[in-house]
């Protein structure tokens, strides 16, 4: 949902800004923007469509200064115009924001009354009116903003620089994300660690309400109302290699192939194999707290509450305590019962969507503890939890998320499997067995990847069909929706996910010749009611391709297509399903001729409702 990037220091800003925003493109590509400061003066440049369209124009006419700032949109208000994109000027104030200005219509009426004209059709531009009136008013730069942040509703992360005071940047955060870079004598800040990762490992996170003004020698953190703030910096591990393709076409691809050491990652210091247990370092529950929860809530948005309900089938098979899986934007707006019995765990890769957060929020305020399960270590989401278990995929890039999905199964079965062992439900022999699973997690991935060549295959011969629909049941069916997902969000070819026993009521009406069906025909305990499902749409035309365990030859003479599995136990075989899905969403979209990494539309890290 927008990028933003600033700089303040002595090397020329716009390739550090650039490189800052291809880095932030997953959060929108919609239309691009740069300003300096060069000779007291603004120069701006902005363009429509991706990034490269910039760097084309800044090509054409460059663009010089030592402080700037950069801007990647995802449309909110207004259309993806030139006019629209970022940054927005108005007097001597240019700025750049992420998130939306909820009250900006009536502050536009009376700017407009009081002689401001507007040139785009953006919540933003009011921003910028608002503190050159101020700073008309007689406020200096620095003062405008604050008077002008009291007045915002909504969310922002702002950068935003001034022609008349040439030397000063000021970033401010309300309900975006932004973090900033300590360099040697010089200031960065971004909407996303990766961003200037390449610049500094050295970071500081503002909080809501926090701003951040760079002088050419120094940095002071307030709040907005001017209390003085001493902010720890941290060091941030991730490697700048983690955010480069690697050899890979794609950075989806190059994903999907990490999932062996994401996984191992996730799992690496935790596993207390001798004792059928886990470590769960920043968990934040007492083995009393756990027992003592009569519920379990689960939120998450997109891939992440796929993750969610996988994980309502662990919590309650292991753990025999009730879990309900939520939409965040559902659940946030719908007055939940929740109470301190009940336990929120939040899931998010980002540890930014705006709905997941508001949804800790929402169980906080009615006494309930909140954990998340996050891959963005110190995100406003891991931050507001009480407790977190990280996933260590590492960066993810590509918009489809492929190993950020796959760790959070594996953070999640950790957590059951500490639950379970904390109350009481999953014996010591139980959680030796469980442990013993997950460490071969890794190697069965392998084996999965192994079908990319299989799987690359089926894509050819199907990737013309205009629908699909994936079947499974029980584990299998969170995969199935997930796997139709990762089709439609990539390939644009639409694609629905159902649990295999509800078929006949309903997508059956959609089987005939022409409709591929997924099947996730596992050996489990469902094995014989999804093959009854398979030979239902077999009698009617439907042209199944199915994900089978490997030596399923009744199967494998039955479907038109088949990827054979590694055999594993039921509670990896959701991690090892969804590799090939992965993988022919991905070789769809690449047949297709799309954008793999950054599909229309869409965005990595939602920041906005
Ligand atoms: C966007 C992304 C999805 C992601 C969802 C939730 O829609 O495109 O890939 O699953 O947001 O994001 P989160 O960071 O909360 O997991």
């Amino acid at each position: 949902m927008c990028g933003i990037v600033g700089y303040i220091g002595s090397q020329q800003a716009p390739p550090i800004i650039l490189d800052g925003l291809k880095r932030l493109e997953y959060r929108g590509y919609d239309s691009a923007g740069i300003c300096t400061i060069f000779a007291d003066c603004a120069d701006i440049r902005r363009s429509e469509g991706k990034l490269a369209n910039l760097v084309d124009l800044v090509g054409l006419i460059p663009i010089f200064g030592e402080i700037g700032i950069g801007h990647t949109r995802w449309a909110t208000h207004g259309k993806p115009t030139e006019i629209n994109a970022h940054p927005h000027q108005a007097g001597p104030i240019v700025l750049v924001h992420n998130g939306i200005i909820e009250n900006y219509i009536p502050l536009k009426s009376s700017l407009r009354e009081i002689g401001h004209t507007f040139k785009s059709e953006t919540d933003t531009e009011v921003i910028a009116h608002l503190i050159e009136q101020r700073m008309k008013d007689g406020a200096g730069f620095e003062e405008a903003v604050r008077q002008t942040l009291l007045q915002l509703k909504g969310a922002y992360a702002l950068c935003i620089v001034c022609e008349s005071e040439p030397d000063t940047m000021i970033a401010a955060k309300h309900g975006s994300p932004l973090v900033v870079g300590i360099g040697d004598g010089e200031y960065f800040v971004a909407s996303d660690i990766p961003a200037i990762l390449a610049q500094t490992r050295e970071m500081v996170f503002l909080e809501d309400r926090e701003i951040a003004v760079f002088r050419r020698d120094g940095v002071a953190f307030s709040t907005i109302t001017g209390e003085v703030l001493s902010k720890a910096t941290r060091h941030i591990d991730w490697s700048p290699l983690m955010a480069e393709k690697g050899g890979f076409r794609h950075f989806m691809l190059k994903e999907i192939f990490e999932q062996p050491r994401a996984v191992q990652d996730t799992m690496a210091g935790r596993l207390l194999e001798e004792e059928g247990n886990v470590y769960l370092e920043d968990l934040g529950l007492t083995d009393a707290e756990m027992a003592g929860f009569s519920r379990i809530c689960i939120v998450a948005c997109g891939t992440s509450w796929h993750a969610g309900l996988v994980g309502k089938f662990l919590l309650e098979e292991l753990c025999r305590i009730s879990v309900e899986v939520d939409i965040a934007s559902e659940f946030r707006y719908r007055n939940p019962v929740v109470s301190s019995g009940t336990l929120l765990l939040a899931i998010s890769q980002s540890g930014e969507t705006a709905d997941t957060l508001a949804a800790v929020r929402e169980a906080h305020g009615k006494g309930a503890k909140a954990i998340a399960i996050c891959n963005v270590v110190d995100s406003s989401i891991a931050r507001e939890a009480d407790g977190v278990v990280y996933t260590h995929a590492g960066l993810e890039i590509g918009v489809a998320s492929t190993k950020a999905f796959v760790t959070q199964l594996v953070a999640i079965s950790l957590f059951a499997l500490r639950f379970g062992r904390a109350t009481g439900a999953i014996s010591r022999e139980r959680g030796i067995e469980l442990t013993s699973s997950l460490l071969h997690l890794p190697a069965f991935i392998e084996e999965a990847l192994q079908l990319d060549t299989a799987v690359e295959s089926i894509a050819r011969r199907y990737h013309n069909s205009s629908d699909f629909l994936y079947l499974g049941r029980g584990y299998s069916y969170p995969i199935a929706l997930e796997g139709a997902l990762k089709l439609k969000e990539i390939s644009y070819i639409h694609a629905e996910g159902y649990p295999a026993g509800e078929m006949k009521h309903g997508p059956i009406a959609l089987i005939d010749e022409n409709m591929p069906v997924v099947m996730l025909v596992l050996r489990d305990r469902h094995y014989e009611k999804v093959v009854s499902n398979m030979e239902e749409v077999i009698a009617r035309g439907g042209r199944v391709i199915a994900l089978c365990s490997a030596g399923d030859s009744e199967t494998a003479q039955k479907a038109e297509a088949v990827l054979e599995l590694p055999s594993c136990a039921e509670i990896v075989a959701p991690i090892i399903l969804s590799i090939p899905l992965q993988l022919l969403a991905y070789h769809v979209s690449v047949l297709k001729g799309n954008d793999v990494d950054q599909p229309r539309n869409l965005a990595k890290s939602v920041t906005v409702e």
